[in-house]
């Protein structure tokens, strides 16, 4: 999806709007969900100030707006994986190629991840954050594929189930595409066809 440099914004819009289905959340819907969340976090970690850990990139927008509407001190950081075989999604095969800047020894952690899907990653990057020594691990994610799930690693905070369904926006991706969408929406199925259906 090559942005044309002779398109108006309308154009551009509706060449967004083409590989977009129905919206399975609406912005409002997301960010109410986010503040239930920040307010259970700020309730359970009082006075205990908490490190938030993302993995890059999805995590992003839900970071910042759990952040700002978190209403106790927290420190924020971030990891970067890249995985050995990103056409296939082989999840268990991951390599960090951003480690954390904060010593977590003796820290209370919340792992925050845009969506956890197959749970390999998590499981992957808990595993190695456990090693370390913190004073506690708990994991929060805006989104989650309960059917998908090959792990079993418990999850403290749940914003949203998803059907399994291709789903874009509020970090979600395809192709790099439509991440920054304020809302969730399917892909239509054809977009999928029309791109590389081996990506998937
Ligand atoms: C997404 C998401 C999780 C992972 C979950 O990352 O941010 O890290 O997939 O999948 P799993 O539960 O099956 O392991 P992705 O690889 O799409 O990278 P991105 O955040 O840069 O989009």
């Amino acid at each position: 999806m090559e942005p044309t440099p002779t398109a108006t914004v309308e154009e551009a819009q509706a060449e967004l709007r083409r590989g977009l289905g129905r919206t399975l959340l609406t912005e409002e819907e997301i960010r109410t969900r986010i503040s239930e969340l920040a307010a259970e976090i700020s309730r359970d970690y009082a006075g205990l100030n908490p490190l938030l850990v993302g993995v890059l990139k999805g995590v992003v927008f839900f970071m910042s707006d759990l952040l700002r509407t978190i209403t106790i001190p927290v420190s924020v950081d971030f990891m970067a994986i890249s995985r050995y075989d990103p056409s296939r999604k082989t999840r268990g095969a991951v390599r960090l190629i951003k480690d954390l800047d904060e010593t977590i020894e003796g820290r209370h952690l919340i792992f925050v991840e845009d969506i956890v899907d197959t749970g390999l990653t998590l499981n992957y990057l808990v595993r190695i954050l456990r090693a370390r020594g913190p004073a506690s691990i708990e994991v929060c994610t805006l989104f989650s594929k309960p059917e998908h799930r090959l792990t079993t690693l418990p999850i403290r905070y749940t914003g949203f189930e998803l059907p399994d369904r291709f789903v874009v926006g509020f970090g979600l991706d395809y192709r790099e595409a439509y991440r920054h969408l304020p809302y969730l929406a399917e892909l239509r199925p054809e977009a999928l066809q029309l791109n590389a259906p081996d990506r998937l």
